[in-house]
């Protein structure tokens, strides 16, 4: 039923208008992203990221054209077959969307869900192997210690880690990540970012992020889709792409003089974060060294 050489997923000609909005949310999207591959949707607030990927993990329904994904015609599905496509891709979010008051565990645990029938409630609910598993993952992302803890006690970037440690358990063969590190200090989101591709190499999956950070979006994607106004106004591989095209990307990303400052300001912004860490950096080898060399011989 699977066709595994199909892309990861297929888009068409993708239209959507929500029902009452005055203008188009996607108009005219075609993209194909092939399997492992690891694909940054580019764009301001507003632009259809997030209506983009609804529509490839089914959750909302096109106006016009088509989506595939894993070889499946997303649109078709219901019911079943569509809660089946939904196991296959993992999904996450700027939020985290976790059960505050629920354990770290019980957290990652839910995303098991969908592989289980009926609801389930507390810990010993599920199936012991199920539980080293969860275990497993979040000894991954680093939160083993964390794992009897109240979910909302926990920093962002953990919760984050949190959410990635849940979407594996769905052992996806997709990753899409809606803004995933919106919230989080530039500190958190390099590590949520950097643990992210990290697992994607492991298992081989193919990742769909969206981000608004140029910058962020150069360093780490392998090739980077930029939406404006719902439409695809950029499809280029990053190792092509120099730091001296970076403002013309702002340039078609933005849509109006206003964003396009405000976009250059976060440049502007990232790169005073880059700087400040690399003083930081140097400040702490030059103490070291300087201990080293106070040491009584
Ligand atoms: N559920 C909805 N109903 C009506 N309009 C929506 C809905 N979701 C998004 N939109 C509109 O669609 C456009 C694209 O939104 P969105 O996909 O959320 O962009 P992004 O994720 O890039 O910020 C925006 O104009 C937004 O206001
Ligand atoms: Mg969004």
């Amino acid at each position: 039923m699977t066709n595994s050489d199909a892309p990861a997923v297929r888009i068409a000609d993708l239209g959507k208008t929500y029902p009452g909005a005055a203008s188009p949310a996607l108009t005219g999207v075609s993209l194909s992203v092939a399997r492992g591959e690891i694909v940054v949707l580019l764009g301001l607030s507003g632009s259809g990221k997030s209506t983009l990927l609804r529509h490839i993990d089914g959750l909302e329904t096109p106006t016009t054209g088509s989506v595939e994904a894993l070889g499946e015609n997303v649109t078709a599905l219901s019911g079943r077959a569509l809660r089946a496509l939904r196991g296959r891709i993992g999904f996450i979010f700027q939020q985290f969307e976790l059960v505050g008051p629920s354990t770290v565990l019980e957290n990652v645990l839910t995303g098991a869900l969908s592989g289980l029938r009926g609801p389930r409630v507390g810990l010993m609910m599920y199936p012991r192997s199920l539980r080293e598993r969860a275990l497993g993952h979040l000894d991954r992302v680093g939160l083993l210690d964390r794992a009897y803890q109240r979910s909302d006690t926990l920093s962002g970037g953990q919760q984050q880690r949190v959410a990635i440690a849940r979407a594996l358990m769905q052992d996806p063969e997709i990753l899409l990540a809606d803004e995933p590190v919106a919230s989080l200090d530039p500190e958190s989101s390099s590590q949520v970012m950097g643990l992210i591709r990290e697992i994607a190499a492991e298992r081989g999956l193919t990742v769909v992020c969206s981000l608004h950070q140029v910058d962020l979006a150069l360093s780490w994607g392998d090739r980077i889709v930029g939406l404006r106004a719902g439409e695809v106004v950029l499809d280029t591989p990053t190792g092509e792409i120099s730091r001296e095209t970076v403002m013309e990307i702002y340039g078609r990303v933005a849509t109006s003089t206003s964003e396009f400052e405000a976009v250059a300001a976060e440049l502007a912004e990232a790169r005073e974060q880059v700087l400040q860490n690399e003083l930081r950096r140097g400040s702490a080898e030059r103490l070291a060294r300087d201990t080293v060399n106070e040491e009584p011989a």
